[in-house]
C-alpha cells in the first residue's frame, strides 16, 4: 500500500519511506498527506520498531511547494507531519543528500537522528523568500546548535555543508558509502540501544544573553535593510529561549502565517518564479530543438568582450577571443587574467581552477580561426558602421548554422542582421557590465530569428548561470530603454531643485543598493556622455533636454576613475563624498535656465524616477517588446538592483495600485507636459478594466 508520491517498504523491523516527488521533492500538500499517513502507518505497524525518511532523486525534500504559497494553507499542515514524526513512539531516522532545505530541513529536524552524505547541504532559507520556517525551525534548530548558530542560520538563510552541520549539531552523522545502507545501520543501532526516540523539543536549550537578539535586530536592520522576515526569525528564536515550546512554537506558526500573507512575501516569490518563468517562452514550444554549442568566439576584448569570454569560460566551454592588433588583444588578455587572480586572491577560485578557465581562452588575430565554431558574440564598438564590417566578414567565413550574436546596446539588431545573407542566425545577446558578474542577459530576437536560435541562446543562458530574458528590438532593449526615463528624471530633479545626494538617497531609501548619481560614477561618466553625443540628432526641438552630464564631464569628472564626477572621492577611496563644487554647478546651471530652484520631497524623487520607468514598461508591454509583466520585472531585478522585495517594478505597480499609479503618472503629465508623462494607453486601460499588469480581470 505505498502512494506514489511516498513508497513505502520494510527492510526485517526498519520502515523504509521514500519520498518521490521529482524534480526536488517539494512539499505539496498531497506529499504532506502521504509522508504523514505512512510515518502513522509506520508508528501503528507492531512489526515496526523504527522508521527512515528517505528520498528518491537528486536531492532530499528541498523545500515547500512555493506555488501553494498564493492559496490558503491546505491541511494536512507541515507541523503536523512534524508534530508526528517527532512524536513517534519509535524512532525515525532522516536520511539526507543533495540539498535539505525549508520544509523538508525542518522534516529532518522532527527526526531522531539526522545522516547526511558528505556532498549534501541542510539549511532554513525562507528568509529569502520573505518567510520564516514554520513547523518548528526556528523552535528545533536552536536546541541542536545553540542559539547564536541558529540565528545565523536562520536569519542569514545561507544553508551548509554536511561538513559544518555535524560540526555544528545540526545533524549527527555523515554516511560514507552507501546513504541507505548507513541509515538503515543508524536505525537498527538505536533499537539495539533501547529505541527510546530523541525528541529534540524536549532538548535544554543553552541559557544566553537576552542581548544577542538586540545585536542581531540591529545587524539585520543594516544588512538586511527594509526586510521583516528576519526581525520575524529573530524573534521566533527568541520565543523559544524565552517560552516552553509548546507555545513557542505557536507563536512561530503565528509569525510565519503573517509572513506568508504579506507584500514582502509575495514580491519575493514573484522574483523566485519569474526567474523560473522567464525560461518558458509564450509561443516557443518546450521540446523545440536547439542547436549544439560548443565552441565559442568572442570578438573584442574590451570592457564587454572581455568579461563575456570570462563568462563561456566559466561555464566550461571553449573560447576564441577576436581582436584586431595584438595590443588590445594582450590588454584585454591581462584584464582577464587580473580578474581572475582577483578572484583567485578573494578564496572564489583555485588556483588550478584558474589555469584551467585561462587556458580555456584563445587570443587570435585570424578571422579564419572562427570559422569552425558554434556561436559568435560580438562586441566591437558600438558604432553601426564597424558592426556592418564586422558582420559582413562574419557572414563570409562562419559556418552554416552558426549563431551570430551582437551585443549592441542601443543600436538595431534587425539592422545588423541585414549585413549578412543569413539574418535567421542572428540575434542579440546583451550582457551587462560586468559580463562575468551580473546575472541578466537579454537576448534580443528580431523579425527574422529562427526560433531555434532563441531557444537555443535562452537555454545558453542557463548554462552560463544567467536569468536571460528574450526581448524585442527598440531602442535600449527593456532594462536601458526604462534606464533613460528614469536618468532624464533624475536629471530633471537636479535643475529644479535637488542635489546629487538627495536623489541618490531617496532611492536607496526605496531599496535600490546604489542610487542613480554614484551608480554613473562607479560605471564612468563617460559611458552617458558618448550615448549623448550618438544620440544628439533624435532631441526633438522645443522638448526639454538637460545637458548637467555635459557640463560635469566637460570639468574632466569622469566619475570614480578620475576621483571626481558627480561626488569627489579622497585618494583610493570610493565612498562619493558630497562636492560643494557641483552643488555650485547645479545652482548656476537652475540660474542659467531661469528656473528657481525649490524644495523637493523624497516621496517626488521616487514617483519621478519609478513611476517613469512603470509608465515606459507599459508601452514596452503593449508594443510586446516584453511578452510579459514578468520578463520586464526580471530585466529590472537582475540586472538594475530593482528590490526584490518589491518584486519588480511592474509587481510594485500592482501593489501600489495602478489607479493610483496612473493618477501620478496625469499629476505629472499636467505639471511637467506630455513629452514624457503621456500615460501609456496600456496602463488607462487596464485601469478601466478594473486589473492589474499581472491579472486581467475575467
Ligand atoms: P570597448 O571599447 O571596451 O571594446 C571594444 C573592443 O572591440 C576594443 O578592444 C576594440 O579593439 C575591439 N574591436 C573593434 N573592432 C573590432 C573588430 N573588427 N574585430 C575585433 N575586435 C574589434 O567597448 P565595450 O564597452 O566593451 O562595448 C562593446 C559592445 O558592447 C558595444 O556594442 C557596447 O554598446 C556593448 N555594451 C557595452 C556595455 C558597457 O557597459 N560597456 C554594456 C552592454 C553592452
Amino acid at each position: 500500500m505505498s502512494s506514489e508520491l511516498v513508497n513505502y517498504r520494510c527492510d526485517g523491523h526498519i520502515a523504509l519511506l521514500t519520498v518521490d516527488n521529482p524534480p526536488v521533492n517539494a512539499l505539496s500538500q498531497p506529499l504532506r498527506a502521504a509522508l504523514l499517513a505512512a510515518v502513522r502507518r509506520a508508528g501503528a505497524d507492531p512489526q515496526t520498531q523504527a522508521m527512515v525518511i528517505l528520498c528518491a532523486g537528486r536531492t532530499f525534500i528541498a523545500g515547500a511547494d512555493v506555488g501553494e504559497f498564493d492559496r490558503p494553507p491546505e491541511e494536512p499542515h507541515l507541523p503536523e507531519l512534524t508534530q508526528a514524526i517527532e512524536s513517534a513512539g519509535k524512532p525515525v531516522v532522516a536520511a539526507l543528500h543533495g540539498t535539505a532545505l525549508g520544509g523538508g530541513f525542518e522534516i529532518a529536524l522532527a527526526s531522531h537522528y539526522r545522516i547526511a552524505t558528505a556532498d549534501s547541504k541542510v539549511g532554513l532559507p525562507e528568509v529569502k523568500l520573505g518567510v520564516i520556517p514554520g513547523a518548528g525551525g526556528t523552535q528545533r534548530l536552536p536546541r541542536l546548535v545553540g542559539v547564536e548558530a541558529a540565528l545565523r542560520m536562520i536569519v542569514g538563510g545561507e544553508p551548509v555543508s554536511a561538513g559544518e552541520a555535524l560540526t555544528l549539531g545540526a545533524i549527527d552523522e555523515i554516511a560514507t558509502g552507501d546513504l541507505t545502507g548507513a541509515a538503515l545501520a543508524a536505525a537498527s543501532r538505536l533499537v539495539a540501544q533501547g529505541g527510546a526516540p530523541r525528541r529534540t523539543a524536549e532538548q535544554p536549550l543553552a541559557t544566553v544573553e537576552p542581548a544577542i537578539f538586540d545585536a542581531a535586530r540591529r545587524q539585520a536592520a543594516v544588512k538586511q535593510r527594509h526586510l521583516l522576515a528576519p526581525l520575524a526569525a529573530i524573534e521566533a528564536i527568541e520565543a523559544a529561549v524565552t517560552q516552553p515550546f509548546a507555545k513557542s512554537v505557536q507563536r512561530e506558526r503565528q509569525l510565519f502565517l503573517e509572513r506568508r500573507s504579506s507584500a514582502q512575501a509575495a514580491a519575493l516569490r514573484n522574483a523566485f518564479l519569474g526567474e523560473r518563468e522567464v525560461a518558458r517562452v509564450p509561443g516557443l514550444p518546450d521540446d523545440l530543438p536547439t542547436r549544439e554549442i560548443r565552441r565559442v568566439a568572442v570578438l573584442g576584448a574590451g570592457t564587454m568582450g572581455g568579461g563575456i569570454a570570462m563568462c563561456f569560460a566559466n561555464a566550461g566551454f571553449d573560447v576564441l577571443l577576436k581582436e584586431v592588433d595584438a595590443a588590445a588583444l594582450d590588454r584585454g588578455m591581462s584584464i582577464i587574467r587580473k580578474n581572475y587572480q582577483a578572484s583567485a586572491a578573494r578564496g572564489g577560485l583555485s588556483a588550478q581552477e584558474m589555469e584551467r578557465r585561462l587556458q580555456r581562452i584563445q587570443p587570435t588575430l585570424v578571422w579564419s580561426d572562427l570559422a569552425e565554431v558554434d556561436l559568435i558574440v560580438e562586441a566591437v564598438f558600438e558604432d553601426i558602421g564597424v558592426k556592418r564590417q564586422v558582420f559582413e566578414q562574419l557572414d563570409a567565413i562562419a559556418r552554416p548554422g552558426a549563431i551570430l550574436a551582437t551585443n549592441t546596446s542601443y543600436l538595431d539588431v534587425a539592422q545588423i542582421a541585414e549585413f549578412t545573407r543569413r539574418p535567421q542566425d542572428v540575434v542579440g545577446m546583451h550582457f551587462f557590465s560586468p559580463a562575468n558578474v551580473m546575472r541578466l542577459l537579454e537576448n534580443v530576437r528580431t523579425a527574422k530569428t529562427a526560433p531555434e536560435v532563441l531557444a537555443t541562446v535562452m537555454k545558453l543562458g542557463r548554462k552560463l548561470g544567467k536569468v536571460a530574458v528574450l526581448v524585442g528590438g527598440c531602442d535600449g532593449f527593456v532594462g536601458n530603454r526604462m534606464l533613460a526615463q528614469r536618468t532624464r528624471e533624475a536629471w530633471f530633479l537636479l535643475e529644479e531643485g535637488a542635489l546629487p545626494q538627495q536623489v541618490d538617497a531617496a532611492l536607496v531609501d526605496f531599496g535600490f543598493p546604489m542610487g542613480p548619481f554614484a551608480v554613473s560614477d562607479l560605471a564612468g561618466l563617460d559611458i552617458g556622455w558618448r550615448n549623448r553625443q550618438a544620440r544628439a540628432h533624435l532631441r526633438r526641438p522645443g522638448v526639454r533636454d538637460c545637458d548637467l552630464l555635459d557640463q560635469v564631464c566637460q570639468l574632466g569628472r569622469l566619475g570614480q576613475k578620475t576621483a571626481a564626477g558627480w561626488y569627489r572621492y579622497d585618494a583610493g577611496s570610493r565612498t562619493p563624498l558630497p562636492d560643494p563644487a557641483i552643488e555650485a554647478l547645479i545652482v548656476a546651471h537652475s540660474q542659467a535656465r531661469g528656473i528657481t530652484r525649490r524644495q523637493i520631497s523624497e516621496q517626488e524623487i521616487v514617483e519621478r524616477c519609478v513611476y517613469s520607468m512603470i509608465n515606459e514598461a507599459a508601452k514596452i508591454l503593449d508594443e510586446g517588446v516584453a511578452a510579459r509583466p514578468v520578463d520586464v520585472d526580471m530585466v529590472w531585478l537582475n540586472g538594475y538592483g530593482f528590490p526584490k522585495w518589491r518584486g519588480g517594478p511592474l509587481f510594485y505597480a500592482d501593489q501600489v495600485g495602478l489607479p493610483q499609479v496612473l493618477a501620478t503618472v496625469e499629476s505629472y503629465a499636467e505639471r511637467l507636459g506630455t513629452d514624457f508623462w503621456a500615460p501609456a494607453p496600456l496602463l488607462r486601460q487596464r485601469v478601466a478594466e478594473g486589473g492589474t499588469f499581472y491579472r486581467r480581470p475575467g
